[in-house]
């Protein structure tokens, strides 16, 4: 694996201030872990005071507008993500474009305007159980890509792709070793096309499903850089478990 491995909690709309005691034992056994680089991108609301109890952890947003700012109800800016205190945000999540209707333009215009904020971008990508079934799952993840990362010089070195198969996710199914090395294979490549040399550096993790009985399968596929965890986050000792299994599939 080219990178210290990435972790990262994705705690979608869970966690209220009693949550930081879970993201407080989250923060020393990250501690514990320098070879594994962890992350949680809790609810909005709980990012500023998350970012101040520790630097073990990189906190981050789930979503960020594309504007810097303006009459956009409910929304919240990544500039305003930045000055709370997170070092990256989330874009494009399946459940942001099946429910908020994102198109690939718009996840764009979104990580764009993140990393001019100076955040790291996480782009998630991933086909449906009937774009897979008909055979379509490497095109439809190669067209996102092509859609949705973002353009910008500097944009290979602060990029991140999370490969989540839709059916994955909170399913308690993952798709086989194979079919993920492939998936991450085809994502490489697609890579090199999208930023050239450039393309190799960028990090893909997996996420859909993952949990600490198969962590350790999933980070050992070549070319899985970290995993973006959603359940299995919420608490310390399953997330923990995660990391630790990320720590030894450094080796
Ligand atoms: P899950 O969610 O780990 O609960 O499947 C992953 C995600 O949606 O990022």
């Amino acid at each position: 694996m080219p990178h210290r491995p990435f972790i990262v909690g994705n705690w979608k709309m869970n966690g209220t201030r009693a949550q930081l005691a879970e993201a407080r034992a989250i923060e020393r056994g990250a501690a514990r872990h320098a070879g594994v680089r962890v992350g949680v991108a809790p609810p909005f609301t709980l990012i500023a005071a998350m970012a101040e109890d520790g630097q073990a952890i990189v906190v981050g947003g789930q979503d960020c507008h594309a504007e810097e700012r303006g009459a956009f109800t409910g929304d919240v800016s990544a500039v305003m993500l930045k000055d709370a205190g997170a070092g990256f945000t989330i874009v494009g999540h399946s459940e942001r474009r099946a429910m908020h209707g994102e198109s690939d333009a718009a996840v764009k215009a979104k990580a764009e305007t993140a990393l001019a904020a100076g955040l790291e971008v996480i782009v998630c990508v991933g086909e449906t159980e009937a774009q897979r079934d008909s055979g379509q799952a490497e095109a439809v993840v190669s067209a996102q890509l092509d859609g949705s990362m973002p353009r910008d010089e500097s944009a290979a070195g602060r990029v991140t792709v999370a490969y989540e198969p839709v059916w994955a996710i909170g399913t308690g199914r993952v798709p086989s070793a194979a079919d993920v090395a492939a998936m991450h294979a085809a994502i490489r490549g697609r890579l090199g096309v999208i930023y050239g040399e450039d393309g190799a550096a960028v990090r893909i993790l997996y996420g859909g499903s993952v949990n600490a009985g198969n962590a350790a399968e999933l980070l050992a596929v070549t070319d899985v850089g970290g995993a973006l965890v959603g359940g299995a986050s919420l608490t310390a000792d399953s997330f923990l478990s995660i990391v630790s299994a990320a720590g030894t599939s450094e080796e």
